[in-house]
């Protein structure tokens, strides 16, 4: 595993950044895994950047987001949707139909989870996969529980993943309860994996995923079995690792 260890927000997500750009320059046709969150604005603001500037192109990319939340439709302000449009893909030179979220109004969510994983696999799985930290360590939405989750499935948000996130909607019920989210299966099978954190906060999580026992109550820490992770963090989320 490769830790960066960088002194502040910005210079976390220029490396970030720099990492993806350097995988669609080496490989312009890449199968990218990307998420939502506070984390990796920062980065998807570079790429939107350089993107305009023609130092990156996402004409031949794929990519699959790693959740979306039950209950959302794709033209709901809150969906995860609405956040990559906002913050990606309306800023970027995307093929229209080549970015890929679950859909959280499927008329059968089970189907619809089914659907994403056979359309991964298909696409020859993720090359590169930009994953944030939640505080309680849950990567995507797979959370705390007694096993790992290997396909995307349905899952229920933790109590303190909705109060994390309700900064996003009107109200902390209005937080939907339930996500999609791809599997630890769909993950772990990515060529690549690139995590950062940011924040005193994930401080904790980055501390037992990456140093602890490799347990589903510690979602993230399966990561300690994956042949190719990188994690770029600002100096407070890794003040707990003694790097
Ligand atoms: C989002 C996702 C989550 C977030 C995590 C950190 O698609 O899968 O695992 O990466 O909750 O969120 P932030 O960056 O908002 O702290």
């Amino acid at each position: 595993m490769k830790i960066y260890c960088t002194e502040d927000y910005d210079s976390m997500s220029f490396k970030a950044a720099s990492l993806i750009a350097a995988q669609i320059l080496l490989k312009p046709d890449s199968v990218l895994g990307l998420a939502t969150g506070s984390t990796v604005l920062g980065i998807y603001h570079l790429i939107s950047q350089w993107c305009a500037d023609g130092v990156v192109s996402f004409a031949e990319i794929h990519s699959f987001n790693l959740d979306e939340y039950i209950g959302l439709a794709p033209g709901d302000p809150q969906s995860y949707h609405a956040y990559m449009r906002a913050n990606l893909f309306d800023n970027i030179d995307a093929e229209p139909g080549n970015f890929y979220l679950p859909d959280g109004c499927a008329d059968s969510a089970e189907e619809e989870c089914r659907k994403y994983d056979e359309l991964i696999t298909s696409l020859g799985g993720i090359d590169l996969l930009l994953l944030g930290i939640g505080r309680n360590a849950h990567i995507g939405f797979n959370e705390p529980a007694d096993a790992f989750s290997v396909p995307t499935h349905v899952t229920a948000l933790a109590e303190e993943t909705r109060r994390a996130n309700a900064r996003n909607f009107p109200s902390p019920e209005a937080v939907p309860r339930e996500a999609i989210t791809m599997g630890i299966g769909s993950i772990f099978s990515a060529k690549k994996i690139l995590l950062v954190a940011n924040g005193k906060d994930k401080a904790e999580a980055i501390r037992k995923a990456f140093t602890g026992s490799v347990t589903p109550q510690v979602p993230a820490s399966i990561l300690q079995l994956h042949p190719n992770v990188t994690l770029v963090g600002e100096m407070a989320a890794l003040s707990e690792l003694g790097v």
